[in-house]
């Protein structure tokens, strides 16, 4: 959450500024701002609202400085306003200020600074510690990273910042607790940001910055320290990105283009890994650490979001084919109760971006009481990835969408196939239901690509029920967790209130809805249940409810039953998940834009929670 990005080197520092807050605008866009820093005069910028409205509100200005700073928000403390917008300023206006996270005890910290005199232009916390941190220079008369530092022991919670001071004319101070910073090495230049997406463009060099460590960045020198004042030697990685990747490439929205690149990216999530031919599926992550994970007397799934439902998928999948107790949690409630975690159980922690806060923490917590963590990431090398003992990537590559689609895709490919390397080292499966979910899991890019020409299917139905207020989304078994899926997808994309359900369950609550206004969304396709769904919609069609319904190629029954349907490829039940998710993820894509709505960036909603 927030989106952060400064530069520091030869170059016009504003365009590069702006054009890295466009590309973190995913991670909030409640309003966005820059600091300029030029002949020792600091300009900041400012303005409610998404990035090109801050754009608009500078034409015509003169922005010429080599070093700047640049924040995108998602709103904590305070509302969506200029006033609230970073960077902010120091009361003595020598300092400039962008933070991502929370910092938790500012209250505390603002009641003695009022003591002392300050007042405040903003209701941030991020305010309240940069006037700690002027405050601290000033009675200790020390240089700001001295007090900078001072500071960071005193706050708790989570930040990145990045700060510009007037009389450091080139020079940026950064840290990190909890929220990522990616620092890019170019020829007499450096860039800061949130994520790499602002500095692939510039240079393929980059240092992740770790957790409790501070950069002081000039043009030609990047130094890192820990807080305790030690120099450290950064480690630089080389990015494996492109930037093609980052961009739309002619698609309307990135939605539309990480839906439609799913056939590609679950090809890559299975490229080198799976080969049915030799009935081998190839994963150091899980072959490395086989033992750890048989001996597991369970497993414990931890995510949010969408990231979760996978991992419910994954449960089903888990203990059907691997006879091991599998427990999906909530991560933002696992680490607030308290959780039975011992030592050597197995956490598989799931998260497009590696770097949610809430999931990042519940890790953390369990890691220390000696859980065996294997990460199921999309992003590469972030904090996720980075605190897991081991794992496997989904290689959907960067996700910008704020609805997650590809990356989840992603995860239940990388999930299965965990499973079926677990359950062969285990013999809790027979080689010939092995041997036939390689093939199918193989099938899957082709088949996902059949459903993508249809689309426009999915448009017509979409513009049917586009005024509808309320939407049910009904599925039994494997596709039960993609009827809470879809029904987060809608609510997400196109703000209309939409639960999901087993579709059994329905009969005790969410019937008393039904009625002639109500669309249900069955995901009904052929399983061994499969005449047990077909008397659920029975159910709805008796009281009137418009049936939409997601079926497989040659069900003669369902099409009767339904005011509209959908077909999707045969598929082994196990496998239907990948399919069935495609065709809601484009319900709420044209729900979505038929209603107008910005799809990439829908109110309130963040990409990368990096607060609780
Ligand atoms: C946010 C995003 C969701 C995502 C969830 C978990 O709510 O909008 O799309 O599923 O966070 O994020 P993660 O990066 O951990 O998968």
């Amino acid at each position: 959450m927030c989106g952060i990005v400064g530069y520091t080197g030869k170059k016009q520092a504003y365009p590069i500024i702006l054009k890295g807050l466009k590309r973190l605008e995913y991670r909030g866009y409640d309003s966005s701002g820059v600091a300029l820093l030029k002949n020792g005069i600091l300009n900041v910028y400012k303005k409610k609202g998404k990035v090109v409205e801050l754009e608009e509100s500078l034409l015509g200005e003169t922005l010429e400085a080599t070093i700047g700073i640049g924040h995108t928000r998602w709103a904590t403390h305070g509302e969506p306003s200029d006033k609230n917008a970073h960077p902010h300023t120091s009361a003595n206006g020598n300092i400039a200020m962008i933070h991502n996270g929370i910092i938790e005890n500012y209250a505390l910290i603002k009641s003695d600074l009022l003591k002392k005199g300050y007042s405040f232009k903003s209701e941030t916390d991020t305010e309240v510690l940069l006037n700690f941190i002027e405050d601290i220079q000033k009675n200790n008369n020390c240089s700001i990273e001295e007090a900078l530092r001072i500071a960071l022991k005193r706050v708790t919670g989570a930040y990145c910042i990045l700060l510009i001071e007037k009389n450091n004319p080139d020079t940026i101070i950064a840290a990190r607790k909890g929220s990522p910073l990616v620092i890019g090495i170019g020829k007499g230049e450096h860039f800061l940001a949130s994520d790499a997406s602002p500095i692939i463009e510039y240079t393929k060099e980059v240092v992740y910055v770790n957790d409790y460590e501070l950069a002081i960045v000039k043009p030609d020198e990047l130094i890192l320290k820990n807080l305790g004042n030690e120099t450290i030697t950064p480690y630089i990685t080389k990015l494996d990105m492109e930037l093609a990747a980052i961009e739309k490439g002619g698609y309307e929205h990135f939605m539309l283009k990480e839906i439609f690149e799913q056939p590609s990216t679950i090809f890559d999530c299975l490229r080198g890994r799976l080969n049915s031919k030799e009935s081998l599926i190839k994963m150091s992550g899980v072959d490395d650490n086989i033992e750890q994970i048989l001996k597991a007397d369970r497993i414990l799934i931890i995510a949010c979001g969408t990231s979760w439902h996978a991992g419910l998928v994954a449960e089903y999948i888990i203990e059907e084919l691997c006879r091991i107790p599998v427990e999906v949690e909530y991560a933002s409630e696992f680490r607030y109760r308290n959780p039975i975690v011992n030592k050597g159980d197995v956490i598989i922690a799931i998260s497009q971006s590696g770097e949610t806060a809430d999931t990042l923490v519940a890790l953390e917590k369990a890691k220390e009481n000696g859980a065996f963590i294997f990460g199921v990431v999309n992003a590469v090398g972030s904090s996720i990835a980075r605190i897991s003992n081991a794992g496997a990537y989904t290689h959907a590559g960067p996700e910008i969408g704020v609805a997650s689609t590809k990356a989840f895709t992603g995860q239940l490919v990388v999930l299965m196939m965990t499973a079926l390397v677990v359950a062969r080292h285990k013999k809790s499966i027979s080689e010939d239901r092995y041997n036939a979910l390689l093939v199918e899991l193989e099938q899957v890019p082709e088949k996902v690509e059949a459903i993508l020409k249809n689309a426009d299917q999915i448009k017509t139905i979409a513009e049917k029920y586009k005024t509808a207020n309320d939407f049910l989304f009904l599925g039994r078994g494997y596709n039960f967790p993609i009827a809470l899926e879809g029904a987060l997808k809608l609510k997400e994309i196109s703000y209309i209130h939409a639960e999901g359900y087993p579709a059994a369950e329905m009969k005790h609550g969410p019937i008393a809805l039904v009625d002639e206004s109500l669309p249900v969304v069955f995901i009904a396709t052929k399983d061994p249940y499969h005449e047990k769904i077909i008397s659920n919609m029975q159910e709805i069609k008796a009281r009137k409810g418009k049936i939409i319904s997601i079926i497989s190629e040659g069900d003669t029954i369902s099409p009767d039953l339904s005011n509209d349907y959908f077909c999707i490829p045969i598929a082994d039940e196990l496998i239907a998940p990948l399919l069935t998710v495609i065709p809601l993820q484009l319900l709420s894509y044209y729900v979505g834009i038929a209603k107008g709505i910005d799809v990439d960036k829908p109110r309130n909603l963040a990409k990368s929670v990096t607060v609780e």
